[in-house]
């Protein structure tokens, strides 16, 4: 049997002809190639705005190292701008949103997400899906509803996201509210990705363990899955990673619930409850820790065998617990990417 590209095989439970991996983050500041057409756009929104720069960045990663996926160079805010919500990125805080805390904010807010406003990532898409290497996969993304609603709901990034999780236990009719044109405004934003080339597709709920159990069920795992049902009716089959970070023990419950391909976990999640609870339903993403990638060294060889051990290629995506961090040695990347191909054996898997 001929096999196909190593990523799309392991989320469609095929037996791939190596260990995928790709790191979430992988196009960003710790790159120099990237920080120079950063420069060049002037803002990070105007290079999200630029087909053309942003598919040059989305490729950077894949020039250096030997990975097996590319994946769109967006951001999960966008969809909050495409709603009607201003939106900036500010070197020193990080993403400014309109905040949204009442009836009055979400009625200001659009409807249906405008599709016009998100061109630039549709267009990404197609021109990097044309120059990709035949094992590369193309990703695409939107964040977890409750993620997004957060952000929205602080008016940008904030400590300990307090505004959000207070109203995410009153339950304002605001919220709720909020929360279904998110669902909605995703299902069209995702669906688009697909028909502009996307292949497979990750959820980055990246606040989802900022909830308690009892609110998990309605604010993760139903947005998540209306989501991807919601996407399912309109465009043809994809695989769907869901990274719900710090959910720990209930990464099981979120996989099912939502009929994940392949559930990404954070770097606390350990192994060996990896491999005996989730392995044998599906596949798993992870979750080498983004601060040992930083240190590299012994640190990292370590880890990285740790992990290439415990988990089977044939149902492993190797990643990281969270995105790459902007301090990250560029050498390091390079180094992780060849110590898994080296502990899997020439060609191995
Ligand atoms: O390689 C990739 O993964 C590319 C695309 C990508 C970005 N953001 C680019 C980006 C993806 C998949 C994201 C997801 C994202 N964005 C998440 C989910 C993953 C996670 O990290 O938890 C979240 C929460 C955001 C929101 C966001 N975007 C914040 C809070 C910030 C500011 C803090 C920071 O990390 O800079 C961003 C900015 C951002 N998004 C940058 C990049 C490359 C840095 C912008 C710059 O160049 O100045």
């Amino acid at each position: 049997m001929t096999a196909g590209k190593p990523l799309m095989d392991v989320l469609t439970g095929r037996i791939p002809s190596r260990r995928p991996i790709w790191l979430m983050r992988q196009a960003g500041r710790y790159l120099p190639e990237y920080r120079e057409v950063r420069a060049h756009a002037g803002s990070f929104l105007g290079l999200c705005d630029d087909a053309k720069l942003a598919s040059k960045v989305t490729l950077q990663p894949l020039r250096r190292y030997d990975l097996d996926a590319a994946i769109v160079f967006a951001d999960i805010l966008l969809i909050a701008r495409a709603l009607g919500s201003k939106l900036d990125f500010r070197d020193s805080e990080g993403p400014v949103l309109t905040p949204i805390r009442s009836d009055v904010d979400v009625e200001a807010l659009a409807r249906r997400v405008d599709l016009e406003r998100l061109k630039a990532v549709f267009e990404t898409l197609v021109r990097v899906k044309k120059v990709l290497a035949s094992h590369q996969t193309l990703i695409g993304f939107c964040g977890g509803p409750w993620t997004v609603a957060s952000y929205m709901i602080e008016g940008g990034s904030s400590e300990d996201r307090l505004v959000a999780r207070e109203a995410a236990i009153r339950r304002p009719d605001w919220f709720e509210e909020l929360m279904r044109r998110l669902v909605d405004a995703s299902i069209d934003y995702l669906a688009a990705q697909v028909e502009a080339g996307a292949e497979a597709l990750q959820i980055f709920d990246s606040w989802a363990g900022d909830l308690p159990e009892n609110l998990q069920e309605e604010l993760i795992f139903e947005p998540v899955q209306a989501v991807i049902t919601g996407m399912r009716k309109r465009v043809k089959a994809v695989p769907v990673i869901g990274f719900a970070r710090g959910l720990g023990a209930a990464h099981r419950d979120f996989a099912i619930k939502c009929n994940l391909a392949a559930v990404s976990v954070e770097q606390g999640v350990p192994l060996a409850w990896v491999k005996s609870v989730l392995m044998p339903r599906l596949s798993v993403q992870g979750n080498l820790d983004p601060l040992i990638l930083s240190v590299g060294g012994e640190a990292l060889d370590s880890a990285v065998r740790r992990i290439t051990s415990l988990l089977p290629a044939h149902s492993h995506v190797f990643n990281l617990g969270h995105g790459v961090r902007p301090e990250t040695p560029p050498e390091h990347v390079g180094r992780l990417v060849e110590t898994v191909r080296q502990a899997d054996g020439a060609g191995g898997g």
